[in-house]
């Protein structure tokens, strides 16, 4: 770790601190990510070592945070691993802070979200065809430069259990806002589409500029989610009343989604709403969502 002069503190996380550094022999500012991997005696555990050769693998997408290095360390016998990732200004909550506060909105606003809606459509469905889901995508795991309007996907597996935590290692609560309906429900097994729900409720915020299921438990969540876009049936989805936690709630009817969010046109609200679908079945996938005519006049070369 001589190799790095450890800067401030960036970032904390579901699973540990990141911290801004510099790379002494580039001059190139890095992100320091301490992994919670359990060493072993014989050192790094093969899983261990296998999800670091994915995520360097998934990391050669320009719409995925490069990782450009895994240093391995002895801290007074206590072996310790880190990651080392290329630098982005910031997060997308952080970025949607900010630009939130500034009034009156640009008329770029609209063609903002749409590249940053192509490179995160990018991003997940270069994951899914490599058989990855990411399971937590939300504005604070996307890496965002703000100068040359860049969206990365961060914080993807390595060792993350197979469900997300309700409590962050220093007992914040993680976010349910993102989560998809089959997981509340309770789904014994659920799939790539958990990833695009997360995306619609990134396009609606950034859309709305407010989050759009603002749930602070997983009963409250669901009820966000069933008001807006009704309640779910077995004639929309097919084996929704047989999930584990499904309950008798009440029968709302869907909203118009361009009430909730005026000023996305036609293409957008078509394509949101086909993010938001119950049945994971026919949610649209990141593939497809490409293919939308939402995304038909952006220009790739640009990124
Ligand atoms: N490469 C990076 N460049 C700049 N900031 C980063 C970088 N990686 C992470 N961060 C910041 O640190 C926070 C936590 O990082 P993350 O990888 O999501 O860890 P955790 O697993 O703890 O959630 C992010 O929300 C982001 O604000
Ligand atoms: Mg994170």
């Amino acid at each position: 770790m001589d190799n790095y002069v450890k800067l401030e503190k960036v970032g904390e996380g579901t699973y540990g601190k990141v911290y801004k550094a510099r790379d002494k022999n580039t001059g190139r500012l890095v992100a320091l990510k301490k992994t919670r991997l359990d060493m072993q005696d014989e050192g790094v555990p093969s899983t261990a070592l296998r999800e670091v050769a994915l995520l360097h693998m998934l990391s050669q997408s320009l719409y995925v945070v490069r990782l450009l290095s895994v240093e391995h360390i002895d801290k007074g016998g206590k072996p310790l691993l880190y990651l080392v990732f290329e630098y982005l200004d910031t997060d997308l909550k952080k970025y949607m802070d900010f630009t939130n506060r500034r009034k009156p909105f640009g008329m770029d606003h609209f063609r903002t979200i749409k590249h940053l809606m192509y490179q995160l459509c990018k991003g997940v469905s270069h994951c899914h065809s490599h058989g990855v889901m990411h399971r937590d995508l939300k504005p604070q795991n996307l890496l965002v430069d703000q100068d040359k309007g860049l969206l990365k996907i961060a914080d993807l597996g390595l060792g993350r259990a197979f469900t997300v935590p309700l409590k962050s290692y220093t007992h914040e609560i993680v976010t349910l806002w993102y989560r998809a309906p089959e997981i509340l429900l309770g789904a014994s097994h659920y799939s790539v589409p958990v990833d695009m729900w997360s995306v619609g409720c990134i396009f609606g915020e950034l859309a709305k500029r407010s989050p759009l299921f603002p749930g602070d438990s997983e009963l409250q969540q669901l009820l966000h989610i069933f008001r807006l876009l009704g309640t779910p049936s077995e004639e929309v989805w097919p084996g929704v009343t047989k999930l584990r936690d499904w309950h008798e709630y009440p029968k709302w009817s869907p909203q118009k989604l361009e009430l909730v969010i005026p000023g996305l046109d036609q293409q957008g609200l078509d394509l949101l709403q086909q993010m938001l679908i119950y049945d994971p079945a026919k949610r649209i996938s990141a593939k497809a969502a490409l293919q939308h005519s939402y995304f038909d006049d952006v220009d790739e070369s640009q990124f």
